[in-house]
C-alpha cells in the first residue's frame, strides 16, 4: 500500500507547529506561568524544554521517519514487546479527541455571540446556561439543543479534512489556518498592549518569584506544560513524522518546532496577560483577582475583559475566540491522525477505512461532552489524562526506549540526516534527567489524586471519570495489542533491513 507523504518538509513543520499550537498555549501557559513563580517560571520551564521537549521530539520524529508507521507499530518494530506502549498512547489521544471538540463547540458559539456581545453583564452565568451546566457528572441533563449545530459543524468539517488525508488535508489545512492564527494573535497582541493597566498584567506574568523555584510542584508544573504543550508521549508526532522520506534532518526539525511553539505560548501570554491587567485596572482590584486560566479564563473572564474594551469590542471578540479555534483545530486534527494512523498500520486498512473506523466512535463518544454535564467530565477526565495518563506514557517511552533499547542507535541515526550533530547528552538526558523528574511527576500526580480526589468533586464521579478514564486506556490498550495485525506489520520490508 502507498504510504502518502508530505508534500514538503515546509508542510511537515506547519503540521506539527499546528499540533503543538494549540489552546494550551493560549490558556494554559500563562496562567501556569504566573501562578508557578511568574518570571522565575521561566528557568524549569527552560529546563524542561532542553531536558525532555526537545530530546522527546527528536526521538519521536526519529522513531517515527525511521519505522514509517504510528506509535504501536513503529514501536513493534523496535521491539514486538513495546507495541502496548503505542495503543496506550492511541487511547490517550482518543479521549483526549472527544472532549477537545466540545472545547470546540462552545469557541464557535462564542464566535458568533461576540458579534453581540450576548453574554451581557454576567459572562459567567451566560455560559453555565449556555452550555446547561448540571449538578454532577451522572446527572447528564440530556443533549443541550444549542450545542448541536456547532457540534455537527466542527465534525464535518473535521471529517472533511481526515479524509483527504495528510498531503491534501492536514498540510492544506494548517497552511490556511496557521497565518490566519499568527495574525489574529497580533492583534489581540496590539490591543492588550495599548490598553491602560496591561503593565500591571505583564509585571504579573513576568515578575519572578525566586522561592518558588525550590517548590517540586512547580518543577512538575513546567514539565507537565512542555509534554501538553508539544504534544508528545500521545502518539501525535510519531504518526506526523512517519509521513517524512527517511532522509529529513529531524534535528532541526525538533529545535523549529519548540522554537516556533514556545515562542508562540510567550506571545500570546504577552496579549492575554495584558488584557487581564486592563480588566483588573477597570475594575480597580489586582490583577491576581481577575487571572485565570483554562476554561474560566476564556468562557468567564475573556468576555468580561471584552465587553469592557472602550472600541471595538465584537471584532476583538471574534479575534480571540477565532484564534481559539484556529489554534485547536490544528490541535484536533492531529490528534485524529495520531489514532487513524496507528490503527491503519497494524491492520494494514485504507486510509478511508481507517478513518470510518476512527470517526464514529469518536463522534459518539464526544455527544458526552455536549450534554448538560459535559463541563464537568471533561474536567475530571482532562486532569486525569494529563497528570497521570502523558505524564506515564512519557515516562514509559523513555523507560522502553532508553533502558531496553539502545537509544544510541536512534541518535546515529538522526545524525546521520543532520547537519548539527546530537551529542552524547542527549542519550544521558533521557536516561537519567527525563526519568527522575517524570518518575517524581507521575508519583506525585497519583498520590495527590488518590489522596485528595480533584476539584471538589464526589469521590464516585471522580472513580467513574477519572481512574475510570484510564482504567478503560487500559482495557482497549490490552485488547488492541493482542488483536492480531496484518501479516509483518511489524517487520520492516526487505529493502529496509539496514534500519536496525
Ligand atoms: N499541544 C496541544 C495544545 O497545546 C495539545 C493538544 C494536541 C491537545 C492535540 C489536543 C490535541 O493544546
Amino acid at each position: 500500500m502507498e504510504r502518502d507523504r508530505w508534500n514538503s518538509k515546509m508542510g511537515f513543520l506547519l503540521a506539527a507547529i499546528g499540533s503543538a499550537v494549540g489552546l494550551g498555549n493560549i490558556w494554559r501557559f500563562p496562567y501556569t506561568a504566573a501562578t508557578n513563580g511568574g518570571g522565575a517560571f521561566l528557568v524549569p520551564y527552560l529546563f524542561a524544554i532542553i531536558t525532555a521537549g526537545i530530546p522527546i521530539l527528536i526521538l519521536e520524529y526519529t522513531i517515527g521517519k525511521t519505522y514509517r508507521s504510528g506509535a504501536p507499530s513503529a514501536l513493534a518494530r523496535i521491539n514486538r514487546k513495546f507495541e502496548w506502549l503505542g495503543w496506550f498512547q492511541v487511547m490517550i489521544a482518543f479521549v483526549i479527541t472527544v472532549y477537545y471538540t466540545a472545547i470546540i463547540v462552545w469557541v464557535i458559539s462564542y464566535i458568533g455571540f461576540s458579534t453581540t456581545l450576548a453574554w451581557g453583564a454576567d459572562p459567567t452565568g451566560f455560559f453555565l446556561e449556555y452550555i446547561g451546566l448540571t449538578s454532577s457528572a451522572l446527572d447528564f441533563g440530556g443533549i443541550q439543543g444549542n450545542l448541536v449545530l456547532p457540534f455537527v459543524i466542527i465534525w464535518a468539517v473535521t471529517a472533511f479534512v481526515m479524509y483527504r488525508g495528510i498531503s491534501k488535508g492536514i498540510e492544506l489545512a494548517c497552511k490556511i489556518a496557521l497565518p490566519v492564527l499568527l495574525l489574529l494573535t497580533l492583534i489581540i497582541v496590539i490591543r492588550g498592549i495599548t490598553l491602560p493597566g496591561a503593565v500591571d498584567g505583564l509585571n504579573y506574568l513576568f515578575t519572578p518569584n525566586w522561592d518558588r523555584i525550590f517548590d517540586s510542584s512547580v518543577w512538575v508544573a513546567a514539565y507537565g506544560q512542555v509534554f501538553f504543550s508539544l504534544s508528545i508521549a500521545f502518539a501525535i508526532m510519531i504518526a506526523y513524522s512517519s509521513y517524512l522520506p527517511k532522509n529529513t534532518d529531524v534535528v532541526n526539525s525538533a529545535f523549529i518546532t519548540a522554537t516556533a511553539n514556545h515562542g508562540f505560548e510567550l506571545f500570546a501570554g504577552i496579549g492575554v496577560f495584558s488584557v487581564l491587567g486592563y480588566m483588573a485596572f477597570s475594575q480597580g482590584v489586582p490583577v491576581e483577582e481577575v487571572a485565570a486560566g483554562g476554561v474560566g479564563l476564556a468562557f468567564f473572564v475573556f468576555p468580561a475583559a471584552i465587553s469592557a474594551m472602550p472600541a471595538l469590542n465584537g471584532f476583538i471578540g471574534v479575534c480571540f475566540f477565532g484564534a481559539l479555534l484556529f489554534a485547536g483545530f490544528t490541535s484536533l486534527i492531529s490528534i485524529i491522525q495520531a489514532v487513524i494512523t496507528g490503527i491503519s498500520d497494524k491492520f494494514e486498512l485504507t486510509h478511508k477505512k481507517a478513518t470510518t473506523i476512527v470517526l464514529i466512535p469518536s463522534i459518539l463518544v464526544s455527544m458526552v461532552f455536549i450534554t448538560g454535564s459535559g463541563l464537568i467530565i471533561l474536567d475530571i477526565v482532562d486532569a486525569f489524562i494529563n497528570q497521570i495518563g502523558i505524564a506515564g506514557a512519557g515516562l514509559l517511552e523513555v523507560i522502553l526506549i532508553a533502558w531496553f533499547f539502545d537509544p544510541e542507535k536512534l541518535r546515529a541515526e538522526a545524525n546521520s540526516f543532520s547537519n548539527f550533530s546530537v551529542g552524547k547528552w542527549w542519550t544521558y538526558t533521557l536516561k537519567i534527567i527525563t526519568v527522575i523528574v517524570l518518575g517524581f511527576m507521575v508519583i506525585k500526580n497519583t498520590i495527590d489524586f488518590a489522596t485528595k480526589g480533584y476539584g471538589g468533586y464526589s469521590s464516585g464521579d471522580v472513580m467513574i471519570f477519572g481512574w475510570g478514564a484510564l482504567v478503560l486506556c487500559i482495557i482497549v490498550t490490552i485488547v488492541l495489542t493482542s488483536m492480531k495485525g496484518k501479516e509483518g506489520f511489524a517487520n520492516l520490508s526487505k529493502s529496509d533491513k539496514e534500519v536496525k
